[in-house]
């Protein structure tokens, strides 16, 4: 089967638009990549404009986007201010979730947005540890899924990027195992079927305490098309080893 990867970093709230160039351009000129890996930075939006044009081997996108155009609403971000910056945008990210209090019904007016301005929408889709103890992921993720792409046509489904994010291993250097994370793909997949033809185009990233030394294993499981990272995409060395390897598995 032919294997394609997606590598992307979100950044968070971290580094200062030099420290940003700084990274890109060192980035740049240290990665080889090939056209089956493609490689994304979510930095801060303070940095999108000054690296967007820094390298052609590195796509840029927004950590987040409001569903209206402009008018009151304080720290929000607008498509059109996005708009010839950024290809992608991440929606529903954990943290958005979590600390800011988006809901489902927030998360699915924003991809619509992202797609009516023609971005490619990374959908953040994951369950809390309670939820896993419980035995709860799969009841969790599909009503992610259900209720993040309602209203969606299939053609717009299958644009959409899907990072699966443990919530338990996100910063706390704990993993899903491959076989942990293998199985809420395998199921992603199997719901994305019911919506889609072809849903084996759909690429679905794997994110939650990716690093070298666990991205083989992870990147080489079926139905994990890349991988969402935060931590170890601050440093040169350890992101550039995560795509290195994801180009060596790439075929
Ligand atoms: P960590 O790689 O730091 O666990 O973060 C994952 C993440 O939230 C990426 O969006």
């Amino acid at each position: 089967m032919k294997r394609e990867f997606i590598i992307a970093g979100n950044w968070k709230m971290n580094k200062t638009v030099e420290e940003s160039i700084d990274f890109v351009k060192e980035l740049d000129n240290k990665i080889e990549v090939n056209d089956r890996v493609k490689v994304l930075i979510f930095p801060p939006f303070t940095s999108i404009y000054s690296i967007r044009n820094l390298s052609d081997k590195i796509k840029i996108g927004s950590q987040n986007l409001f569903y209206e155009e402009k008018g009151a609403y304080t720290g929000e971000i607008s498509p059109l201010m996005l708009k010839n910056l950024v290809d992608y945008v991440l929606i529903g990210h954990s943290e958005r979730r979590g600390i800011f209090k988006e809901l489902d019904s927030d998360i699915n007016k924003k991809i619509k947005t992202a797609l009516k301005y023609k971005f490619n929408p990374v959908l953040c889709i994951g369950e809390t540890l309670e939820q896993r103890k419980e035995g709860e992921t799969f009841e969790r993720i599909k009503k992610q899924i259900d209720e993040d792409l309602k209203g969606l046509k299939e053609q717009e489904i299958k644009s959409i990027i899907i990072a699966y994010e443990p919530i338990w291993a996100i910063g706390t250097g704990e993993t899903a195992t491959p076989a942990q994370a293998q199985e809420v793909h395998g199921f992603i997949r199997e719901l994305l079927n019911e919506k889609v033809e072809n849903p084996e185009d759909i690429f679905i990233l794997y994110g939650g305490s990716v690093k070298p030394e666990n991205s083989f294993d992870l990147l080489s499981q079926k139905d994990i098309n890349g991988a969402l990272i935060g931590g170890a995409s601050l440093k040169i060395d350890s992101f550039s080893a995560i795509i290195e390897i994801s180009c060596k598995i790439a075929k």
